[in-house]
């Protein structure tokens, strides 16, 4: 299922969150042919368009113009435990001190009001998902209802969780930070990359039917390596990588934020403003290596993201190093539209920032009003400068 939002030119694959980006000529003409207004077999522009899209394999009867109310619950993401084990810079979970895991039992209820609210598919998160001992129910559950299985993980103890191997995950998301072990240890804090890869190798021998993606986030770190992140890719397999601005400002991922640690983390993660409007021009010569890697990754399904993508994240990092208002509309971006969050403390959230809807123990009974929800998150400003619009366009 794809949803094209005319506002913004773009379609967004509602599977794999990928966004592909669609001129103003095509974008009108788009527009009428979903408004009923344009025959399909009437139109010879239609056609040429019609053909591009299936290139890049979207087919003009799986895509449904986005409205205000468009709610298409697609990809739910479930924190089943808030501890961790490895103590990476930008998230605090690993500082958990009490123990905080779901049972399969509280869960549950909750993945089958998902699967009537039309979900294909539950992203199981943490914490570290897979030291929640009931993991393997848990995964049994979501199947049973009919719904696939992405494990969003550190990656660090699968091959000490085999059962993992034959569950039929359809998609393992591993978060790697860093493409050699002291990249990765800076952000992830520990000296599991070889560990990591290592894992993801045997993972891929045992269990070739699942999609194995990785998941980077974006500091000076990885953003200025996209060439080793292309060798890493070949060398373990892999099928596809999500990129992940970094949140160095909110108090998600169980962080208590303030100034001071918001500072410290841009100081020692983002890549300076030099480096960013290099990247930036680099991304508007055709002929550059970044330009090229990143056209030819993506136009293989390989990274997620297009260039305008990784121009868009720059461009945000600029404005948080520069404290210039960037992304500034109160319009929420896409994520409500398709997915949720239950979060550490058992609550129900329309996206990581806002304020909760609901909770694991009510939302059986509730009812989902995405225009409220879309009031109230505009009345709130809360959506104004918010990374979700760099990762969810
Ligand atoms: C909280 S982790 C939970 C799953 C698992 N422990 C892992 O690391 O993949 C989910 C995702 O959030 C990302 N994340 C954590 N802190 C972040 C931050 N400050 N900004 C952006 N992404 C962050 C991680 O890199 C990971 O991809
Ligand atoms: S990002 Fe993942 S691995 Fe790192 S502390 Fe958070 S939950 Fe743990
Ligand atoms: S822009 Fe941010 S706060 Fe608003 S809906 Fe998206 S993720 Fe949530």
């Amino acid at each position: 299922m794809f949803i094209f939002k005319f506002e913004t030119r773009e379609i967004t694959d509602l599977e794999t969150l990928e966004i592909y980006e669609v001129d103003q000529d095509s974008a009108n003409i788009l527009h009428s042919y979903l408004e009923g207004n344009l025959p399909e077999s009437e139109n010879e522009s239609l056609q040429i368009i019609k053909k591009a899209l299936e290139d890049n394999f979207i087919h003009l009867n799986d895509l449904q113009l986005w409205t205000e109310d468009t709610f298409r619950l697609n990809t739910p993401i479930v924190h089943i435990i808030q501890n961790c084990n490895s103590p990476c810079t930008i998230c605090d979970c690993w500082k958990t001190r009490e123990r905080n895991i779901r049972t399969a039992v509280e869960l549950y209820p909750s993945f089958k009001k998902m699967s009537e609210y039309g979900a294909s598919s539950i992203m199981v998160s943490g914490g570290e998902p897979t030291l929640n001992p009931e993991l393997e129910q848990i995964i049994d559950d979501i199947h049973s209802l009919g719904m696939g299985v992405e494990l969003n993980t550190n990656g660090t103890l699968l091959s000490r969780n085999k059962y993992l191997y034959k569950k039929n995950i359809e998609a393992l998301i591993i978060s790697i930070d860093g493409f050699s072990p002291e990249e990765y240890k800076q952000i992830r804090g520990i000296n599991k990359f070889e560990t990591v890869c290592n894992n993801i190798i045997e993972f891929k021998k045992y269990s070739p039917e699942t999609i194995v993606g990785i998941r980077v986030t974006l500091t000076k770190y990885t953003l200025n390596q996209l060439d080793k992140l292309i060798d890493l890719c070949k060398k373990l397999n892999i099928d596809s990588v999500g990129f992940n601005p970094i949140d160095v400002t909110s108090s998600s991922f169980s962080r208590n934020m303030n100034f001071e640690r918001s500072m410290l983390l841009r100081n020692r993660l983002f890549p300076d403003l030099d480096y960013l409007n290099d990247f930036i021009a680099s991304l508007e010569n055709t002929e550059s290596d970044n330009y090229k890697i990143i056209e030819e990754a993506s136009s293989k399904s390989l990274f997620s993201w297009n260039v305008s993508q990784f121009k868009k994240c720059a461009n945000y990092y600029k404005g948080i190093l520069t404290s210039e208002e960037t992304l500034n509309s109160s319009e929420p971006c896409n994520f409500p539209n398709y997915s949720l969050v239950v979060d550490y403390d058992q609550t129900i959230k329309p996206c990581f920032y806002a304020p909760a809807f609901s909770n694991l123990k009510d939302f059986p009974n509730d009812t989902w009003d995405l225009a409220k929800i879309k009031e109230h998150l505009r009345n709130t400003g809360i959506c104004k400068g918010c990374r979700g619009k760099v990762f969810c366009g």
